[in-house]
């Protein structure tokens, strides 16, 4: 079992960069449903979807932040290895909420990495034909990705490095740290 390393990013850093990006979601949010004519508290034009099981502890930080009425729908991507080309090597698991046509939909996930999740689920989700279709990360790697997939809000640019806690699991675990840690090497410590 490789134990949790270095902080790469506190907790207080954590929590400074997320109540940020829920200033800028909901400036965002507050124009589109002005545009439309209504306000921060109309039911029914919001959805946000965090993407299982990585994004629980930033989802759960960001929505408490975000004065806006809003309703959520979970999806869960699951990954497989031996992708044919014909596939992208990750699929969903069970349905995608059906009803995102004409809303405004935010996907909130850990980290953007290869690229391959957000990619699938943008073209999914996007095919609905959302009002508005908003990707935010918590963290996204400097790396080249196997699918062409940014992010309209990024809380953190890292190096190529595993990382854990905040969310972020190793074999499951860790998921609980409150900081986001490099995952030392086998027989390190
Ligand atoms: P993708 O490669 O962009 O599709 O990302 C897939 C998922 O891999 C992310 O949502 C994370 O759950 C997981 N992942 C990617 N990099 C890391 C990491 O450094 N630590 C833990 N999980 C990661
Ligand atoms: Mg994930």
């Amino acid at each position: 079992m490789r134990p949790p390393g270095e902080i790469l990013i506190g907790e207080r850093e954590i929590r400074d960069r997320v109540a940020s990006i829920a200033r800028e979601l909901s400036d965002a949010l507050q124009a589109d449903l002005r545009r439309e004519g209504h306000g921060v508290d109309v039911p029914g034009r919001v959805i946000f979807i965090p993407v299982l099981s990585g994004a629980i502890v930033f989802f759960a930080d960001l929505i408490r932040q975000l004065p806006v009425t809003m309703s959520t729908e979970m999806v869960s991507v699951s990954s497989y290895r031996g992708a044919t080309t014909a596939s992208l090597g990750v699929s969903v698991v069970g349905a995608l909420p059906d009803d995102l046509a004409g809303k405004h939909i935010v996907i909130v996930d850990d980290i953007l990495d290869t690229g391959r999740t957000l990619g699938l689920l943008k073209k999914e989700i996007g095919a609905q034909k959302p009002a508005s279709l908003r990707i935010c990360v918590l963290l996204r790697k400097e790396r080249d990705r196997d699918v062409p997939v940014e992010a309209d809000i990024t809380g953190f640019d890292i190096p190529d490095v595993f990382i854990v806690g905040y969310g972020l699991d190793y074999d499951g675990h860790y998921r609980n740290l409150r900081d986001i840690r490099l995952l030392e090497e086998a027989g390190d410590a």
